[in-house]
């Protein structure tokens, strides 16, 4: 799909399908916006005898068709709500592309133009990112696996945003292209999180991560078994143990710290992701309903590995690596088992207490690799990481914990902006204890309480005295309630709020 931006007039734009965003209206006493207005005298007033039925009131979410039968170049028009004017920002304008693509996905629609609302709040290239990302976030299906029937729409192939202003298009293309590759990438972190665990072992993963690299310009590296073992990795190797398809770290970097392509003062930053492709539970295997949901425990690798992608095509003048542990949790005789002890990288060791508490323990590696390999000015993790942060956060937002209050404020804003949202979550140092070991020097996993909290007080002991952030995405990683721009399955989150994170350097 491509997205163009023109200024042409609304009423000539040749589209299969014309969406009209269109603030709430005041019931008893609306009047439609000039640009509406003008409209609607092309169409003999239509737009207005629609409305006034009551049929449609501008509330988010709210579509409405008409067919212009000749008086417009459109062969359709749809409005579409965009809830009250005083509360618009980036995310009405992404939920109201994503039902404008909807909407031509059902009526089979090809070509779709957008008219460009102007928002109090947002100038041109911000509205065009939006509306660039809903748009292509809107458009993505996962479909790698089924066969193409008469329900299957066909792929929509322009979508056109339509600006008010000639003076606005400059800027508004430029916007438009950011989303595009922000979305472009957030839709491969879906791919490769609705990929099933048959097609995306460890190997796969770290394939796919090779191909996304060579198509975007960013250094690839995999270490394979032999050579994790030979740097001490026993954590990452011991959660893949169990599985016929032995782990990997993948390693993705973009511009340099040192060296020639390195600006000075440029901070390095690390993106660390966990990788678990299935995670059966292990020998503390999980319970059966819901077991194949664990495809998609390899969602915080498919944000780190999209981020890393936009930041190379948006060529980020920073020094951005990513760092993925890959691995399979299953049971088998070569498993690792409760009560084991496990030695890391780090050098701590790790009780095994829980084997279905596998990613922090192979993040517990991927954290001192990265900090010991790359010494970056900041470290974020982002992990499927507790079934408990989805008891306490549920689907409407990830946790948020870490021992850098400047950059969990920078990480808030980052998921406010991109309206991938966030909570802070406590650390202290009691659940940092809470998880102390009397045969190791941690325990794996600390009992029902504060589960989330002391999953992540488990990975500050691999981030030592970097700063660091962790997102726990387990409630938001893949959802089956379907919204605007999001169908149901993997949902890509992370991808917008990191690269908003990177962009936060690029400007200070
Ligand atoms: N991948 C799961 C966490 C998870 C659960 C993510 C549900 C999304 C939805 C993780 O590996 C896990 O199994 N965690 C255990 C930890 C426990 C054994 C301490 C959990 O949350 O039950
Ligand atoms: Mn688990
Ligand atoms: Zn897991």
């Amino acid at each position: 799909m491509q997205v163009k931006v023109t200024s042409a007039d609304a009423a000539r734009a040749a589209a299969d399908l014309l969406a009209l965003p269109v603030f709430e209206l005041d019931p008893g006493r609306w009047r439609l916006p000039p640009r509406l207005a003008r409209l609607d005298r092309s169409l003999g007033g239509r737009l207005v005898a629609a409305v006034g039925t009551g049929d449609f009131r501008g509330k988010a979410g709210e579509t409405l068709t008409l067919y212009p039968d000749g008086a417009l170049a459109a062969r359709r028009v749809v409005l579409v709500g965009l809830g009250p004017e005083a509360k618009a920002d980036a995310e009405a304008l992404r939920r109201a592309a994503g039902s404008a693509v909807g909407a031509a996905a059902a009526r089979r629609a090809q070509e779709l133009a957008i008219a460009v609302p102007a928002l109090r709040r947002l100038r041109p290239p911000a509205s065009a990112r939006a509306l660039a990302e809903g748009a292509v976030l809107g458009a993505y299906r996962f479909d790698a696996f089924r066969q193409t029937d008469e329900d299957t729409p066909p792929p929509l192939r322009t979508v056109t945003l339509l600006h008010e202003r000639a003076a606005d298009v400059r800027a508004a293309r430029r916007g438009a292209e950011v989303g595009v590759v922000v979305a472009e990438s957030q839709n491969e972190a879906r791919d490769l999180s609705n990929q099933p665990g048959n097609a995306l072992p460890p190997a796969e993963l770290a394939r796919a991560a090779q191909r996304i690299a060579r198509q975007s310009g960013l250094r690839c590296r995999v270490l394979g078994v032999e050579e994790m073992r030979r740097r001490g990795m026993q954590a990452i190797l011991a959660v893949g143990g169990g599985s016929a398809h032995p782990p990997r770290l993948i390693v993705l970097e973009h511009g340099a710290a040192r060296g020639r392509g390195a600006r000075r003062g440029q901070p390095t930053l690390c993106l660390v992701g966990k990788g678990i492709t299935f995670d059966s539970g292990g020998i503390s295997i999980k319970p059966a309903a819901g077991m194949g949901d664990m495809k998609h425990d390899m969602s915080g690798a498919a944000a780190v590995i999209g981020a890393l992608r936009a930041a190379a095509l948006l060529r980020l003048p920073l020094h951005v690596v990513g760092v993925v542990g890959a691995a399979e949790n299953m049971p088998s005789g070569t498993a690792y088992r409760p009560g084991d002890v496990v030695r890391t990288m780090s050098g701590k060791s790790i009780e095994i207490v829980n084997t279905d508490a596998e990613g922090r323990v192979l993040l517990a590696d991927a954290l001192h690799f990265a900090r010991s390999e790359f010494e970056p000015d900041a470290m974020v993790d982002v992990a499927t990481l507790t079934g408990a942060c989805v008891v306490a956060l549920g689907g409407w937002c990830s946790g948020l914990f870490g021992s850098d209050e400047a950059l969990i404020e920078r990480i808030r804003k980052a998921g406010e902006a991109t309206a991938e949202r966030v909570w802070p979550m406590p650390l202290w140092d009691e659940h940092r204890k809470h998880i102390r070991s009397r045969v190791g020097d941690l325990k794996n996993a600390g009992g029902r309480e504060a589960g989330a909290a002391t999953a992540a007080a488990f990975l500050s002991h691999f981030a030592e005295g970097t700063p660091w952030a962790h997102l726990d995405i387990a409630g938001t990683g893949w959802t089956e309630k379907p919204g605007a721009y999001q169908p149901a399955g993997a949902t890509g989150v992370g991808v917008r709020l990191l690269v908003a994170l990177l962009e936060s350097w690029q400007k200070a």
